[in-house]
This record gives C-alpha cells, structure tokens and sequence, in this order.
C-alpha cells in the first residue's frame, strides 16, 4: 500500500504521513472506549500525574506498573493549588498508558490489524511487536507540553529498530498542539537513554548534540484519522495546548523481533505475550 516515493520519504526525513487513513466511524468507536476507560477509572494513586519536565520515575509505583496494565494520569495542570481539579475531571486527563493494545478488547482488536502491518514491513519491520499504547488527550487549555526527544531512548534495541505509529483521532493544528518533528533527525545521534535499575529510573546521557530550535523543526497538521509513522530516532516535540479543542491520539510503539531489546529498558514483557500484527495475503 505504500509507493516507493512513501517509503524514500520516510528512510530520508525519518517520517511519513498517511492522510484519513483510518475512518470516522472507527474513531468514534476508539474515542467513545478512551472516555468508558476515564470514566470507569478509580484514581489510587499518590502521583497520578504526567510530565515530561524532569522525567525522573524511581520509584513510582504507578507509573511503572502502568508497563502492563491500563491506567490513567493526569495533566500536569489539572490542579490548582488548593489541590482541586481545575475543570471536569474527563478533561483534565493527559493519557492513558501504557498496555491498551493487549488488555483492552476495543483497543486490542484495532492495534495489530495488517494496515498496520503491511506499512511496518514496508518499512522495514520484519517481525513487529507491539511494546506499548498509549491514548493521548492533550486536553483542551491545559493539554502539557512534551519536551523534544527521540523514542528509541524508551525502547532501546540493538540494531535500533523502534517505529512509531501516530494516530490523530482529532484534527491536530497549530492551535492545539500538533507534532512538531525535525526532518531528517533520525540520521543524528541517539542523545538519551531512559533506564530501569531496580525500581529506580535515570535518563543516561549518550551523546552532546543539543535537541532542534523550532526554527528547524516542522509541525505535522493533520485531519483526524491521519497516520503519521516515524523513525525512533526522530527527534519531535508538541507545545502546550492552550486552545478550547482537545487533540487526540493513539499510539503505537513496535520494535523488531529480531533486534536484542535491553533489559534496561523500563517497559518489559512480564506478564502479557508481546504480539505484532495480523498479516495479510493480499499486499
Ligand atoms: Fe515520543
């Protein structure tokens, strides 16, 4: 399904967008399943919160745990400083993380469909696994900032091999906090490394080169049901959303089977059976 143009465009500027590619009926149903998950959510944790500022997890429990199960966290903003939420608390949720794709049935049965598939083995994927979900709601006004990095830091593999799958579930623009990645990054150096010790967590530095200006980065606007697919080591970034409209997102980290994945790296396969996608006969 992808031409030879597609796939030059991705091995040159590390990215590739594939426009309306998912339809809106699916969407909806994607949508309606991330708010069930909110809504069913019992909020038991001492730091339920996400941010990338500091990226420093020892020692939380929540988020670690998160590797295999479902849970929600909140926006860095979601509390004033009474400690009280600042608006519903539905739209006062950063994401959902980090195993949909193999607990959830809605999420489980889109996540390793051969769409999916046929564009990783394109790209050079050969035996995909699935390693993470996430459900993004960048909500509206307080949707946080993600600090500019590059995802293979989170999923270190030798040779590198992790491959993004970015589903805008909404329109992402300018206005609400798009993607912003840097065109042909992906040929730079792996910065950063994200390690797991014990239940200790420490962002190892690899390499100096400093992260891109936004003069040398490009924003990724795209319609709702668009998929944007990039290399992991890709550096990209979204701004704060301070709009009235949420930005929405699914998405999708794989990795190659037959590439070694660290130990060191925090998500793990414990419990759940790593699985890639379903294959198809016809591309
Ligand atoms: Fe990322």
């Amino acid at each position: 399904m992808l031409s030879n143009e597609q796939i030059q465009h991705y091995k040159q500027q590390g990215f590739l967008v594939l426009d309306r590619l998912i339809d809106t009926d699916m969407l909806s149903k994607l949508k309606q399943q991330a708010s069930t998950i909110v809504e069913k959510w019992v909020d038991d944790s001492q730091s339920p919160v996400f941010t990338t500022k500091d990226n420093d997890r020892s020692g939380d429990d929540y988020f670690l745990q998160s590797a295999e199960e479902i849970r929600c966290f909140f926006e860095e903003e979601a509390f004033d400083e009474n400690g009280q939420l600042v608006q519903q608390r539905s739209l006062c949720i950063n994401k959902i993380g980090h195993a949909l794709h193999a607990i959830d049935p809605v999420f489980e049965a889109f996540s390793h469909q051969s769409i999916f598939g046929n564009i990783a083995a394109k790209l050079g994927i050969q035996q995909a696994q699935v390693r993470q979900s996430m459900y993004i709601f960048k909500q509206p006004h307080i949707g946080g900032e993600v600090n500019w990095h590059q995802d293979a830091s989170f999923f270190f593999t030798q040779p590198q091999s992790v491959m993004t799958f970015w589903l805008a579930i909404e329109d992402a623009t300018l206005n609400n906090g798009c993607l912003w990645v840097e065109p042909a990054g992906h040929l730079g150096p792996l910065r950063e490394r994200f390690n797991l010790e014990g239940t200790t967590t420490k962002m190892e530095s690899l390499h100096n080169m400093p992260w891109p200006s936004l003069d040398k980065g490009q924003p990724v606007e795209v319609k709702a049901g668009s998929l944007v697919v990039f290399h992991g080591s890709l550096p990209h970034y979204s701004a704060p959303n301070r709009s009235a409209y949420s930005r929405q997102a699914y998405t999708l980290h794989v990795t190659d089977g037959r590439c070694h994945y660290s130990s060191k790296n925090w998500l793990q396969a414990n419990t759940l059976t790593l699985r890639g996608f379903d294959l198809s006969l016809t591309d």
